[in-house]
Formats: C-alpha cells, sequence, structure tokens
C-alpha cells in the first residue's frame, strides 16, 4: 500500500476509534441456506468462479528459482506449478499425457519430472525429453502427447494466477483485481521467504472460510482468551477494489502512530492486519511485518471444504526471524482452527438440519456482503435479499 494511501487510511481509523464507529454497507443482507448447503448452486460456483475466473493459487516465494515446484488441487483437478529456465511460472495438468499418473506431490526442486508409473520424463517446459524402455511403441502416437497440458498461467506482483477453462489470462487478472495489485505490488512479497504450511479438511461450506475473515466484530467475544486485547474490535476500514475486497483493521498498537507529532503520523501497517479476499477462496494477508496466503476449496461437493495456510517472511532470515515466524505459524493456526473453524462447521450443521432458514449479515459486516453479493453476481442468483437500512 503506497504512503499516500496509508496516511488516507490511517485518518479514517483515527476518526472511527475515537467514535468507536466502523465502514458500513449501505444495507444489510439476508443470505437463505441454499447459498451455503447442497449441491444445487455449488455446481455453478465451480462453473463460474474456479472454472473461468483466474485463480490466485501460489505466490512468487513458492517457487522462487528454475525447477522449483508444487503441486496445488482446484476441487478435482491436480496441477503443476513450476519455474521454467527462462524464469517463467508455468502450469501443467498434474497428468502424465500417457496414462494420467500424478507426475509430483508436495512441493520440491526438480530438474525433470520422472512419471513414477512408466517413468516417461518431463522438462520443466513441459515437453517430453524421454520415454525409457517403451521399444518405440508410440512411434505412431500424434506429436500431442509429447507435451504435457498446460494452464495459462500469470505472475504478477509476487501472486501466480491460473485459468483453467478460457483464455486472455492475463487481461482478467487485470478486470479481477484493479488497483489491489498496486497495493500488494508494494508489499515485495517476490523478496519474502516461504516459512510453512498447514491444512485441515473442515465438514462446512468452503465459503464459511473467508467469512470467518471477513469482519472483526467476533474479535471480542469469540477471541476474548486469545487475540482479543490485542485488537480493536470492530472498526474496520473496507473497501471494494474490482472483485478484491480489502480490510484494514487495527491493533491496539496503532496508539503509537497517534502519539507521535503530527507531522511523523502517517503509517497503518506496522499496526494493522491487512486483508485482501481475493476470488471465491482466497485470503492474502500482510500481518504487521509479514505475509499470510490461505485458500479453501471445496471437497465432494458444496459441504465440505479443506483450508490451507502459508506463511511468508520478509528476508534477511536469521535464527530470531525463523523462531518467530514458527511462532507464529503456531499461533494464528491455534486461534483459527480452535476458535474460528469450529464455529464454521456449527453453523453449516445449523443450516443443513434444515430448520435454520437464513442468516443476516448487518451494516457493520460490508466485507461479507460485498463477498456474497459478488460470488450471486457472478452465478446469476437473485437469492440474496438486500435488507433496507433503516434510516434515522
Ligand atoms: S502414466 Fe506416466 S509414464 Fe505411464
Ligand atoms: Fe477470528
Amino acid at each position: 500500500m503506497k504512503d499516500t494511501k496509508q496516511r488516507e487510511m490511517l485518518e479514517r481509523l483515527r476518526v472511527h476509534l475515537e467514535n468507536n464507529t466502523t465502514d458500513k454497507s449501505p444495507h444489510s443482507l439476508q443470505v437463505p441456506a441454499s447459498h451455503y448447503v447442497g449441491n444445487e448452486q455449488f455446481e455453478h460456483e465451480v462453473d463460474a468462479l474456479f472454472k473461468k475466473r483466474p485463480l490466485l493459487v501460489a505466490l512468487t516465494p513458492h517457487i522462487p528459482n528454475a525447477g522449483d515446484y508444487l503441486t496445488h488441487e482446484v476441487i478435482d483437478t491436480s496441477l503443476l506449478i513450476t519455474r521454467d529456465k527462462a524464469g517463467a511460472a508455468r502450469a501443467y495438468l498434474n497428468a502424465c499425457r500417457h496414462r494420467g499418473a500424478r507426475l509430483a506431490e508436495g512441493k520440491g526442486n526438480k530438474a525433470t519430472f520422472s512419471c513414477p508409473f512408466h517413468a516417461w520424463n518431463w522438462g520443466l517446459d513441459g515437453k517430453i525429453i524421454a520415454r525409457p524402455n517403451s521399444h518405440d511403441g508410440f512411434a505412431a502416437a500424434d506429436t500431442r502427447y509429447d507435451q504435457l497440458i498446460e494452464v495459462p498461467c500469470h505472475e504478477q506482483a509476487g501472486l501466480i494466477f491460473v485459468l483453467l477453462e478460457g483464455s486472455d489470462i492475463e487481461a482478467k487478472v487485470q478486470v479481477m483485481m484493479g488497483a489491489a495489485l498496486t497495493d500488494i505490488d508494494n508489499y515485495d512479497i517476490a523478496n519474502t521467504h516461504y516459512i510453512d504450511s498447514r491444512s485441515t479438511e473442515l465438514a462446512c461450506n468452503y465459503k464459511f472460510f473467508l467469512d470467518g475473515f471477513a469482519e472483526t466484530y467476533h474479535i471480542a467475544p469469540l477471541h476474548k482468551d486469545s487475540i482479543s486485547p490485542f485488537y480493536y474490535s470492530n472498526s474496520t476500514l473496507v473497501e471494494q477494489m474490482n472483485e478484491v475486497i480489502h480490510l484494514v483493521s487495527p491493533r491496539k498498537t496503532i496508539d503509537r502512530e497517534f502519539e507521535k507529532p503530527a507531522t511523523e503520523q502517517g503509517q497503518v501497517l506496522p499496526y494493522c492486519t491487512t486483508e485482501y479476499l481475493i476470488g471465491p477462496n482466497v485470503l492474502l494477508t500482510h500481518q504487521v511485518d509479514h505475509i499470510q496466503f490461505w485458500h479453501a476449496y471445496p471437497l465432494d461437493g458444496a459441504n465440505r471444504c479443506r483450508v490451507e495456510l502459508n506463511v511468508f517472511w520478509p528476508k534477511p532470515m536469521d535464527e530470531d526471524a525463523q523462531r518467530k515466524a514458527d511462532l507464529n505459524v503456531d499461533l494464528v493456526w491455534k486461534v483459527t482452527t480452535e476458535e474460528d473453524f469450529p464455529q464454521s462447521v456449527a453453523i453449516h450443521r445449523n443450516l443443513a438440519s434444515g430448520a435454520l432458514p437464513e442468516l443476516v449479515f448487518g451494516q457493520n459486516e460490508p466485507a461479507l456482503i460485498y463477498y456474497h453479493q459478488n460470488i450471486a453476481k457472478a452465478i446469476g442468483s437473485d437469492r440474496l435479499i438486500p435488507l433496507l437500512a433503516i434510516t434515522e
């Protein structure tokens, strides 16, 4: 985030904190159970949001060097994301062109990919290198079996996007991200260091994952024994940047900035949690001094999901920084898995029971409203009902 924007946000936060207010949506929103539960709407979400729009699948520091790779599961589609010898990020279906075996699992570095099934050998450019011991059995096969199936991939501002269906990924990323790309570029993500990942499966719809991060209203009650003492609950700045939703939530340390002489004030990043909700399933967070990259994917339909956290730390890394980063991963994972995610699972059960017809998002939860309206708009759903504000 640029300095001028930080100064402007600091002023808006000062007004909110002095008046105990927060950014608001023009209306509240009623959301029916069928928006989360069951597979009728879900099929439309998969098509419109996961297949036809760019997905943010990795950060540049996941694969900083040629030959670095990671695998990434987009619902049922396994992707192999790698950096080629020329330094470009590339994405392939993680499927051998012979009989479809997976070429890699997890994360690592390889000069070539050797298929575990019959040892066909593939280059970082996706081209076949050798078919050992095949006795020329594929001499008459079409040349398309000489090349892995490539998925459009675009890398910008330290972010790696893919597009499962269609073309023009670069233009689509610009439409989706807008000015958020400039904001995020200022975090210099490409020069951070990958620390660690954690993942878990939850018995709830994937959208509950972002719901849990889209407001700070819950911090005081739900996190009263963990992180609440460090945050101002329910005073948050929220803006839509094209299809991205940006939240800035102050920690109590922001008072230090307000105590400085007026001419020296102007920073929010060292005192805030800054979040970008990107697409249907990604949360990118600048957390005071480091980056968290979260994603959630549906598993076996609408009623289960898999959530993953990846943490990145600014360089240079030394022993102290490593210790701090490791502690941070443990802490954030403990708070989310013990406090946030159980709420998501309980809410999903209540909706799935059929006894609870809908939820309501308040005007003080604008990011929730924008997120779900974006989803409804993308799939052409009219199931969400804006509730007009009662005017004072
Ligand atoms: S499936 Fe890969 S070499 Fe046979
Ligand atoms: Fe939380």
